[in-house]
């Protein structure tokens, strides 16, 4: 996103987060179905209960985050940084509005990516072995849980001064 006043109004709707203005680029990332529903009409097709069935709704959502996803993967691998920004779903109504977004598309979160000032140890992730299922499910995941949470919590009182505790995804 290129207007920095536009940009400045959806931050606004979008948590008041300051890093949407002043961490480098904005992204949009929107789940799109407003073309399946253009070429239906041109095929003279009724697609009006599937369009709007859950089905769609998530496929539209995997094409985007596939799509951020390799774009993180490429910019990190060029030295930028990222944060995905769920915020822009906070005011998902407004920030449509601002950005002329048809029926069937909506945004569903956003992305900044600039060059950091300065870098933090990676975050701790939950072990590989308690994310990776073999032939069944492992339910027994209380106890993985709150060893993560004391790990995550050790980690953001080094980082300290920094406001993510309510982002500890
Ligand atoms: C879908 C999604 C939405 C997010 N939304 C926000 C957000 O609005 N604001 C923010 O500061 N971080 C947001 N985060 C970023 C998380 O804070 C970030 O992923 C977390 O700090 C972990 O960082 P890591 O990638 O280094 O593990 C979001 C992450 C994801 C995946």
């Amino acid at each position: 996103m290129a207007d920095q006043e536009l940009k400045q109004k959806i931050a606004e709707h979008a948590g008041n987060q300051p890093f949407i203005t002043e961490g480098g680029h904005f992204f949009v990332f929107c789940a799109d179905v407003n073309r399946h529903k253009q070429m239906a009409e041109d095929l003279d097709m009724d697609i009006s209960e599937t369009i709007e069935g859950i089905d769609a709704a998530l496929v539209g959502a995997i094409d985007a985050t596939l799509a951020a996803q390799n774009l993180v993967i490429a910019a990190e691998s060029m030295g930028l940084g990222v944060c995905y920004i769920g915020g822009v779903r906070d005011g998902i109504i407004k920030i449509s509005e601002l950005l002329d977004i048809p029926e069937y598309v909506f945004p569903i979160f956003g992305l900044v990516v600039g060059y950091p000032n300065e870098r933090d140890d990676s975050k701790p992730r939950i072990p590989f072995e308690d994310i990776y299922h073999t032939n069944r499910y492992n339910s027994n995941t209380k106890e993985i849980i709150k060893q993560y949470d004391e790990t995550t919590k050790l980690y953001y009182a080094k980082r300290s001064g920094k406001k993510t505790e309510s982002y500890m995804v």
